[in-house]
């Protein structure tokens, strides 16, 4: 393996889909298998930021927005003990409301597309794995991922309409491919799956028929428990509340996947 971090970063343009849950729930396992991992809370509504085991993130004072906020305005990274939050084996950036203004905060700057990955290459050394959970909506700060990364992982809700809002995140996707080389799709990641249902069934077809050609679609597929929205209740991620529960057993697997598909 590199030196350097291979960043992924769990992409939809919905919402409830399984970024958050597929993003810290990999975190953690490679955590787990004593990896050095940074989780990077991109979405406003701060779920990562929650389930790692804080409360009240809009009480944090320093998130991605200040560290974004600090190039933006000065050209200035801070340094990590301003900002990392050690949890549950891994390294957190934590997110809060205020990324919700950093689409019309970097409206403001020339190279706007760069901001993210300024950030993420000096830190990179630092890490063997940096995950990226990220907010739904398509826009510069997305872009800013996809400029960033080198894998996306794209999870998609079991459900006819998830599938059908695919093309518009692949289409952007090819868009950055001419300015990040390195960016690949990892792969579609079926989500919250009721195995043997008809919906299911429809849905792996669709997925097959409209983006196998193109695009990996794991092998390994989600199920639904409701013991995911239970574990989150305590605020915690299924792996770490309930390890032998067949959603942990089949992240677990799905990691394999993504790790293999790597070598
Ligand atoms: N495999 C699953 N089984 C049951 N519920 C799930 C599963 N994965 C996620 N959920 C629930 O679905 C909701 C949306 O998941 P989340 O990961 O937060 O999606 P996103 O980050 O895309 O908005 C959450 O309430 C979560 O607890
Ligand atoms: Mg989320």
């Amino acid at each position: 393996m590199d030196k350097k971090a291979k960043v992924f970063a769990i992409m939809n343009e919905k919402g409830g889909v399984g970024k958050t849950t597929t993003a810290t729930n990999m975190a953690y396992l490679l955590g787990k298998q004593n990896k050095k991992v940074l989780l990077i809370d991109f979405d406003g509504q701060a779920n990562s930021t929650i389930l790692m085991g804080n409360e009240n993130p809009n009480n944090i004072g320093i998130t991605i927005s200040t560290i974004l906020n600090n190039i933006i305005d000065n050209n200035y990274i801070l340094p990590p003990e301003d900002y990392l939050i050690k949890t549950k084996g891994i390294n957190l950036i934590p997110a809060n409301a205020n990324l919700f203004y950093l689409e019309s905060k970097l409206s403001t700057v020339t190279f706007r597309e760069y901001m993210l990955k300024k950030f993420i290459d000096s830190v990179r050394e630092d890490y063997d794995y940096i995950i990226i959970d990220c907010m739904p909506q398509i826009g510069v700060p997305l872009i800013n991922v996809m400029v960033a990364s080198d894998r996306l992982i794209i999870p998609t809700q079991s459900e006819i309409l998830s599938v059908k809002g695919l093309t518009e995140l692949i289409r952007h996707y090819i868009g950055i491919k001419a300015v990040n080389q390195e960016l690949k799709i990892s792969g579609i990641l079926m989500t919250m799956d009721k195995k043997n249902t008809k919906t299911s069934k429809e849905v792996k077809k669709l997925l097959d028929s409209n983006f196998k050609e193109n695009v990996n679609i794991f092998k390994t597929v989600i199920p639904y428990s409701i013991k995911v929205s239970e574990a989150n209740m305590y605020k915690k991620i299924i792996c770490e509340y309930l390890p032998k529960n067949t959603v942990s057993v089949f992240y677990e697997k799905f990691l394999k996947e993504v790790l293999k598909n790597e070598q």
